[in-house]
């Protein structure tokens, strides 16, 4: 059978593992010959899967208190990180055989990646949009020559516009060199530049529409996300979390917002400041979860393949890359961690269980 028609039987008869109340999907299109198109990346709820987050270093160069202790973590061993060239050829299996169409390339921090516009090169070559999520320190030097290399899109992340509560929550004095990267984000037509701000209650709650403001005056686009169980230290607290209401609200004192939704399974929801084109956005991951949407999968600095922020399982990509696996055993590997895909996560749930890693050692 055709792998068009393979896909198309999935979709709608059962064959392969099904899940009661949704269409059954074949996990394991693997050993087949491979003429040409990719195969979708589908899972037993019918998402289809086409943004691959690859986290290129579990190390940052800050360490803002709602992620990291003071100290830091115990960062993984040099030879336990993928190298570039397995990291080019999960990425080249991903864009040839599996549909992944936008690859965003996360940390930690991974500016501290040795060679990345090099890497950033490779990557865009195989045809995937590549996007950064970073905290833009080193931005300001490295955003024209990544730019050059095929880089289309960077989210920086920025919590205050005050240089003594940016020392605070980051414990690094910053500020400074993270503005100097936006700008040159922007000056390198990075575009739309993102800023990404987690809202803490009595840390920077009250400074959400100053930062809003400051985003539409450089042309930047604004995201505000909530903060999500997923730091290292375990102290997420729900009280302290600020939620997309009252995100909306505290924005709505100062600029009249309109509705304008999603755009396709992004995780933000739009709202346009009225009279402007400027959109902001906000991701309610906890408090109005958009796992029904999900297209992501993820791939850890150490090469464990991951099918939510929330698994609490991985596929160690990396040791069948070493044991010198074919791509037909690393795609397989890959249609099987998805097949596994639960329908979404319960934070605050009685069920909800943390994963064992952080965010900064998964990549946001
Ligand atoms: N909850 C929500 N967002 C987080 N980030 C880091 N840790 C958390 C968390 N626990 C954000 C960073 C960055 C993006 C990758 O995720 O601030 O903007
Ligand atoms: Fe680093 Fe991002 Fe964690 Fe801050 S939130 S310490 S920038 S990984």
């Amino acid at each position: 059978m055709s792998s068009a028609s393979r896909n198309s039987a999935s979709r709608n008869s059962a064959s392969g593992t099904t899940v009661p109340g949704t269409a059954a999907v074949e996990p394991d299109r693997a050993v087949t010959g491979r003429p040409g198109a990719p195969h979708p990346l589908v899972d037993r709820y019918g998402r289809v899967h086409t943004d691959l987050r690859v986290s290129l270093t579990d190390r940052c160069n800050l360490r803002c208190t709602y992620c990291m202790p003071a100290e830091g973590l115990d960062w993984l061993p040099r030879a336990e990180v993928l190298s570039d060239d397995e990291v080019v050829r999960l990425v080249r299996i991903a864009v040839r055989r599996l549909g992944i169409t936008s690859v965003r390339l996360t940390g930690g921090e991974p500016l501290l990646r040795r060679g990345l516009p090099a890497l950033v090169g490779r990557i865009a070559e195989l045809g995937a949009e590549v996007s950064l999520t970073t905290n833009g320190i080193g931005l300001a030097r490295t955003a024209e020559a990544l730019r050059a290399a095929g880089l289309h899109r960077v989210n920086v992340s920025l919590d205050t516009l005050s240089p003594e509560r940016y020392a605070a929550l980051t414990r690094r004095d910053r500020l400074a060199d993270v503005l100097a990267g936006l700008a040159a984000a922007h000056a390198a037509g990075l575009a739309p530049v993102k800023v990404n701000a987690v809202p803490v209650r009595g840390v920077n709650d009250d400074e959400l529409a100053e930062l809003l403001g400051f985003a539409v005056r450089h042309g930047y686009r604004m995201r505000f996300i909530e903060s999500m169980p997923l730091d290292a230290q375990g102290a997420w607290d729900r009280e302290r979390m600020v939620t997309a209401d009252e995100i909306l609200a505290r924005l709505g004192e100062r600029f009249d917002l309109h509705p304008v939704g999603r755009s396709g399974n992004a995780p933000a929801e739009e709202w346009r400041i009225a009279g402007t084109d400027a959109v902001v956005g906000v991701i309610a991951s906890v408090t109005r979860p958009f796992c029904g949407g999900c297209d992501r999968v993820r791939l850890t600095a150490d090469g464990q393949l991951r099918n939510c922020l929330f698994a609490t399982e991985e596929s160690d990509l990396r040791a069948l890359l070493r044991d010198g696996a074919d791509d037909d055993r690393v795609e397989a590997a890959w249609r099987a961690t998805i097949a596994r895909k639960g329908p979404g996560h319960a934070i605050g749930g009685a069920d909800f269980v943390r994963p064992a890693r952080p965010m900064s050692a998964i990549g946001g």
